[in-house]
């Protein structure tokens, strides 16, 4: 290792709803920085105490293992700017864009990115299934606006289907997402750097389930990864052009992946950006990485490079 060795809070746990995976990412995350010598530290965020752990801590960084709510929406990155202390991945905004995934999706179009039409439903106020349909389609894909992990998402199949879909994702979430359902591969890209970007091989997602819900997403053997993704050259090379550019639309640092559809006439949609990926080993962006050479130590100790350049 070319960098001294460096105290690194390891913040995970959180009172999200991925907490699980949280934990279990913190814990690969973890391993893999003592295995490259860095002296490391759990600091798991669901206790409000942790802030004053992390003010006395005298850490050089700290490496967020959170996904959702007070981790990857801009919260704790506000809290580790007052405290000075250097972090991986994305800033506050961001952190914050991203994470809300109707403000994303006006990002892209702004930035000239297609992502599936959309309707949004705001709790307490009326909608009209008829016009919706009307406008989006017959399948929809109803979606809280602030969760991740497929977390009260569902897929609707006829008009009957909607509000109970609805009213599930208004539990997560006081606004909710709907769109139009796109059918295709699902191809994620991971993109990696500060001022200088590469999006890494493009890789594709087949779940055993209708979609890539929680359990494709976390159970081993309930969705395969196939690198690079089983779509024409110009196709992949166009999901990597725009992950590229909602990375920078959305002005992520360090790392992002970006959630694709490829129609089966070529076409890309960008569903959303994640700021903090999956990052146990066998992770998506973790195992694009692996196939473009760079292995998980490496990989993590490289975000932590990126971290401190700045
Ligand atoms: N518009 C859509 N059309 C088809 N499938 C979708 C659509 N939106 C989401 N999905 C499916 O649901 C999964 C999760 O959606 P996504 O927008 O990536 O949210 P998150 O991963 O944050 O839960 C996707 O990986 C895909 O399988
Ligand atoms: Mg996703």
């Amino acid at each position: 290792m070319s960098e001294r060795a460096l105290r690194i809070a390891i913040l995970m746990g959180g009172r999200s709803a991925e907490r699980e995976v949280s934990l279990h990412t913190g814990e690969q995350v973890s391993r893999a920085l003592a295995s490259i010598g860095h002296e490391v530290v759990h600091v798991d965020t669901a206790d409000i105490g942790f802030i004053e752990t992390l003010r006395t801590g005298r850490f050089d960084l700290a490496f967020i293992c959170l996904h959702g709510r007070f981790g990857e929406d801009g919260t704790i990155q506000g809290l580790l700017e007052l405290l000075e202390l250097p972090y991986v991945g994305s800033g506050v905004l961001a952190s914050a864009l991203a994470m809300d995934k109707v403000v994303s999706k006006q990002i892209f179009v702004a930035a000239g990115i297609p992502t599936p039409a959309w309707a949004v439903v705001r709790r307490g106020h009326p909608y009209s299934v008829e016009e919706m349909v009307g406008r989006l389609g017959g399948k929809l894909v109803v979606k809280p606006v602030s969760e991740g992990s497929s977390v009260g998402m569902s897929i609707v199949h006829e008009p009957a289907e909607l509000a109970p879909a609805i009213e599930r994702a208004f539990e997560h979430d006081r606004t909710v997402l709907i769109e139009e359902f796109v059918a295709g591969a699902e191809v994620t890209v991971g993109v990696l750097g500060n001022s200088e970007l590469t999006a890494l091989p493009t890789l594709e997602v087949v779940p055993e389930h209708e979609f890539y819900d929680y359990e494709s997403k976390y159970v081993p053997g309930m969705s395969r990864h196939i690198i690079p993704a089983r779509v024409p050259d110009v196709a992949r090379e166009e999901c990597q052009r725009i992950a590229l550019e909602a990375h920078r639309a959305l002005t992520c640092r360090g790392m992002s992946r970006a959630d694709t559809i490829v129609t089966a006439d070529g076409t890309v949609y960008l569903l959303e950006v994640n700021t903090i990926p999956g990052m146990t080993k066998t992770s998506l962006l973790p195992d694009a990485a692996r196939a473009a050479g760079i292995e998980f130590p490496e990989l993590c100790g490289t975000l932590v490079s990126f971290a401190r350049e700045r």
